[in-house]
């Protein structure tokens, strides 16, 4: 089957890496690609939001299926057009992707389903917002409705503050996305990521994982779109998975079914671990990047026919997703300036570091003059295995330091909350 992957970062070199290994997969395309991805697929360059371009492609190149990496093109309706021209695509359709698309849509969706999540309250005006501040105690966790590329919510300590944003989150800091705004509680606990393919009806558990959003060690620093990530999280128990199943991911599919926005594809929850049990802090309709690069690392079944089921509503027909028992661990190189103005241009020499079992992900990089070079803030992920966390982070930061990216830097420290707990039990 010839197989069409869109997107460019880290997350899409490690799914086609993974979908190269498919039996099934003859040809694999990616659009636009990036210079790792190389290694496995055919770099064509199609504008994803030109949906009659997608779908001539598919049928002059016969794609059996596609596969849409980001959430953009999934919210603005990439997989109904193409299931329109019968072309089977891996993601859910525009009104399922509002489980990502819109923070409002998401926790009526909790409050219809009685799904475990933070008290809100969704605002449509500056003075609303103010209003309903009074609600709620510091810290104010406010969020823009739409995609803010993870940049759309913020934690503000005091009401000023949260004053303050929320003026400027009405005066079009986010753009359009700030053009509602939920206002929530605050819950303490310990983060964690889940992930679950489902093809509306069935649901299949993929794997755990945390990440580490803060730029800095120690978590410091401005948030970013992940500095590096470990799978699994054993911090998410067997108990607490199924937990989390049971009240908030198997309620979501059903509602969403049974309100005729059936879901499919991967379903990523954040999840807090209160002391009263995981609340559900957000969707994504996508995989986590970096998350996606230790979850592919650790991945033993087919994902063509992982994907192929979920695209055809088949997932109970075959064997459930088996994931390696190792640790994998991925650290971030980004680019000097990031997450503000990475510095662009700067070489890149990946020596000897995939020479012991790591696995580089490229993000932001490109060939300029016969050379690599960075091309955007997150530029490598370095991917390792272990039988514990401390040992995959031991095998990552050994392929880390093999690169030559005088230009690069990354957190020291991925994985450490784990490699403590292995250590102090
Ligand atoms: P989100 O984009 O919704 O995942 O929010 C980004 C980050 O903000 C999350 O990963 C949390 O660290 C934090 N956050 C979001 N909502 C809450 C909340 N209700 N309470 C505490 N922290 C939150
Ligand atoms: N790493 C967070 C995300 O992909 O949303």
């Amino acid at each position: 089957m010839n197989i069409l992957l869109l997107g460019s970062g880290g997350r899409e070199h490690a799914l086609a890496w993974k979908l190269a290994q498919s039996p099934q997969c003859d040809k694999l395309w990616a659009s636009p690609g990036n210079p790792g991805m190389e290694e496995c697929a055919t770099c064509v360059a199609l504008d994803s939001s030109d949906h009659a371009a997608v779908v001539k492609f598919c049928e002059e190149n016969s794609i059996g299926l596609v596969v849409i990496g980001p959430e953009g093109p999934l919210v603005e309706g990439l997989a109904d057009a193409l299931a329109e021209a019968g072309v089977l695509s891996f993601g859910p359709s525009r009104a399922a992707a509002q489980l990502e698309g819109s923070k409002g849509f998401t926790k009526d969706l909790c409050e219809r389903a009685k799904i475990p999540t933070a008290r809100f309250e969704r605002c449509t005006s500056l003075e609303a917002a103010w209003g309903a501040l009074k609600k709620f105690d510091a810290p104010f966790v406010l969020k823009a409705d739409g995609l803010a590329a993870g940049k759309g919510v913020v934690i503000a300590e005091t009401r000023e503050e949260a004053q303050h944003a929320l003026s400027e989150m009405f005066d079009g800091r986010f753009g359009s996305a700030g053009s509602e705004v939920v206002i929530e509680e605050f819950l303490t606990g310990e983060e964690a990521s889940f992930f679950a393919l489902t093809d509306g009806e069935t649901i299949v558990p993929l794997a755990s994982a945390q990440d580490h959003k803060r730029v800095g060690d120690g978590d410091e620093g401005p948030n970013t779109g992940g500095m590096g990530a470990y799978s699994p999280a054993p911090v998410l128990t067997d108990t607490l998975r199924k937990q989390a199943m049971r009240e908030i991911i198997e309620p979501t599919v059903r509602t969403m079914r049974e309100e005729g926005m059936p879901y499919s594809g991967v379903l990523y929850a954040g999840l807090m671990l209160t002391k009263h049990g995981p609340q559900l802090i957000e969707y994504n309709v996508r995989f986590g990047d970096p998350e996606c690069q230790v979850l592919m690392m650790r991945l033993e079944s087919d994902l063509v026919e992982l994907m192929l089921a979920c695209a055809e509503r088949r997932l109970s027909e075959i064997e459930a997703p088996r994931m390696s028992e190792d640790f994998a661990l991925t650290v971030v190189m980004a680019a000097e300036g990031y997450p503000g103005t990475p510095k662009k241009g700067g070489a890149i020499d990946l020596g000897s570091a995939e020479d012991n079992g790591a696995k580089i992900f490229h993000a932001g990089t490109k060939h300029e003059d016969g050379r690599l070079v960075a091309n955007g803030g997150r530029v490598l992920n370095v991917t390792a295995k272990g039988a514990t966390a401390t040992q995959a982070q031991t095998a990552a930061y050994e392929a880390v330091d093999a690169v030559e990216f005088p230009d690069g830097f990354c957190r020291r420290d991925i994985g450490q909350r784990e490699v403590r707990r292995e250590r102090h039990g």
